[in-house]
């Protein structure tokens, strides 16, 4: 289940180049459980036809206000009242002057009046249009006014100019869909995730790492987001690209995680410590490269300092979630590790299955919990056990 699944999108479609972009939009609603209906205003229709649209989200496509007026119940409101999301991608600077001035002149603009549901605005027009000062204005007072926007792009633009105005990639609109429509369980909770490897330096040329990929961690920080958290996640030298919507801070020592992971801390319900903090590091980072003769006696390693047991010295009220990625004896070192850290629940994982392991997208996890009690989260997508661990941590220490 994802938070598209047995949704009522709406899809506004505008006369841009980057229309053709909507029937990727719609397909990945669709791959997500979304019922698609595409709204396509007359200037739309003539970059992209309403057959591709109709084919790709198996429902008519909607062109015409007065077609749907003459239908028994009034059509464009009946579409705007079964709407639990309206985005309109590409936004045209001239769909985004009307609803400003609240124009209702065509089903689009009309359906926009007419819904409470919330709406996603994703502009793509040509970069001078896009710096006017009354696309400028009408942008900010349309997000005054509670409407949710998906910035452009930066880049190469159809008519050969590079700047902002490119319309956001589908992944990214995508996620605004599913951060709109999840249920805000955590609303109003401000919550820190680590993830990732850490890096620690030997010299210019060497360093001690491991094998973590970041996927679950991410997954736990993108996920929070989309229950509505304040969410910090800070990333070790990770693969993966920054997530869309979230404050995402780098580190690359386990030294450099402690410092921004107890500062985000400050006034955190949760700290999720999901990272694989490197246990050691060299005592010191040469500034030369060392030379193999003499490399074991120069690097001696010490043992990093536990970022997860020192917040639990001063826990407070404070969540703490610790993750143990262990290849045997699962339970008694998940168990001891929770209790040596002074953690309200610990993620244990068994990464010598490969199907669940570091770089996989799939896990299955036992989450201990301090009281005694445990769950299973079966084998899932990452992001499917990162939102099961979120309510389970929220049902048992974050209650509303
Ligand atoms: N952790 C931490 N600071 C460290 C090391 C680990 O906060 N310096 C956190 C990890 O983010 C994780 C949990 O502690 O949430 C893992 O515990 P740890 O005892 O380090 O387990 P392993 O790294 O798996 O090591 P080992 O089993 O060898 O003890």
């Amino acid at each position: 289940m994802t938070d598209l699944a047995g949704k009522e999108v709406l899809l506004g479609v505008t006369g841009g180049i980057a229309a053709y972009k909507a029937c990727e939009i719609v397909r990945d609603l669709r791959k997500e459980g979304a019922n698609v209906h595409v709204v396509l205003t007359a200037s739309g229709a003539r970059f992209i036809t309403p057959l591709t649209l109709q084919t790709l989200s198996k429902n008519p496509v909607h062109t015409d206000l007065f077609d749907l007026l003459s239908e028994s119940d009034i059509g464009h409101i009946a579409l705007a009242q079964k709407a639990h999301l309206l985005m309109i991608a590409p936004a045209t600077a001239n769909i985004l002057g009307k609803i400003r001035n609240g124009i209702a002149d065509d089903l689009l603009s009309t359906i926009v009046m007419a819904t409470t549901a919330p709406v996603l605005l994703a502009p793509a027009m040509n970069t001078q249009m896009y710096a006017s000062p009354a696309v400028v204005e009408n942008v900010e007072v349309l997000r005054g006014r509670g409407f949710t926007f998906v910035d452009p792009d930066e880049g190469e633009l159809a008519c050969g100019t590079v700047g902002p105005g490119r319309l956001a990639d589908t992944p990214k609109i995508v996620e605004m869909a599913r951060i709109l429509l999840a249920e805000k369980i955590l609303k109003g909770r401000k919550v820190v995730v680590s993830a990732g490897p850490t890096a620690e330096d030997i010299d210019p040329v060497r360093f001690l790492t491991n094998r973590s990929s970041g996927k679950m961690g991410f997954a736990m920080a993108v996920a929070a987001r989309r229950f509505g958290a304040d969410v910090t996640l800070v990333a070790g030298p990770s693969p993966l690209a920054d997530p869309s919507f979230l404050r995402t801070i780098r580190v690359r020592s386990a030294r450099e995680m402690m410092g921004e992971v107890l500062a985000a801390a400050e006034g955190a319900d949760a700290v999720i410590m999901a990272a694989a903090v490197a246990d050691f590091r060299p005592e010191h980072a040469a500034g030369q490269k060392i030379r193999k003769e003499r490399f074991d006696r120069a690097v001696k390693l010490v043992p990093t300092d536990d970022i997860l047991a020192t917040l639990g010295r001063s826990k407070g009220s404070r969540v703490l979630v610790g993750f143990a990625a262990e290849t045997n004896d699962l339970e008694g070192n998940a168990l001891e590790k929770m209790r040596r850290k002074n953690l309200d629940a610990i993620v244990a994982n068994d990464v010598s299955r490969p199907e669940i392991g570091f770089a996989s997208d799939s896990n299955e996890v036992r989450v201990y919990f301090s009281d005694g009690t445990a769950i299973d989260l079966a084998m899932a997508a990452k992001d499917a056990i990162a939102s099961a661990v979120w309510r389970a941590v929220r049902r048992k220490f974050l209650p509303e």
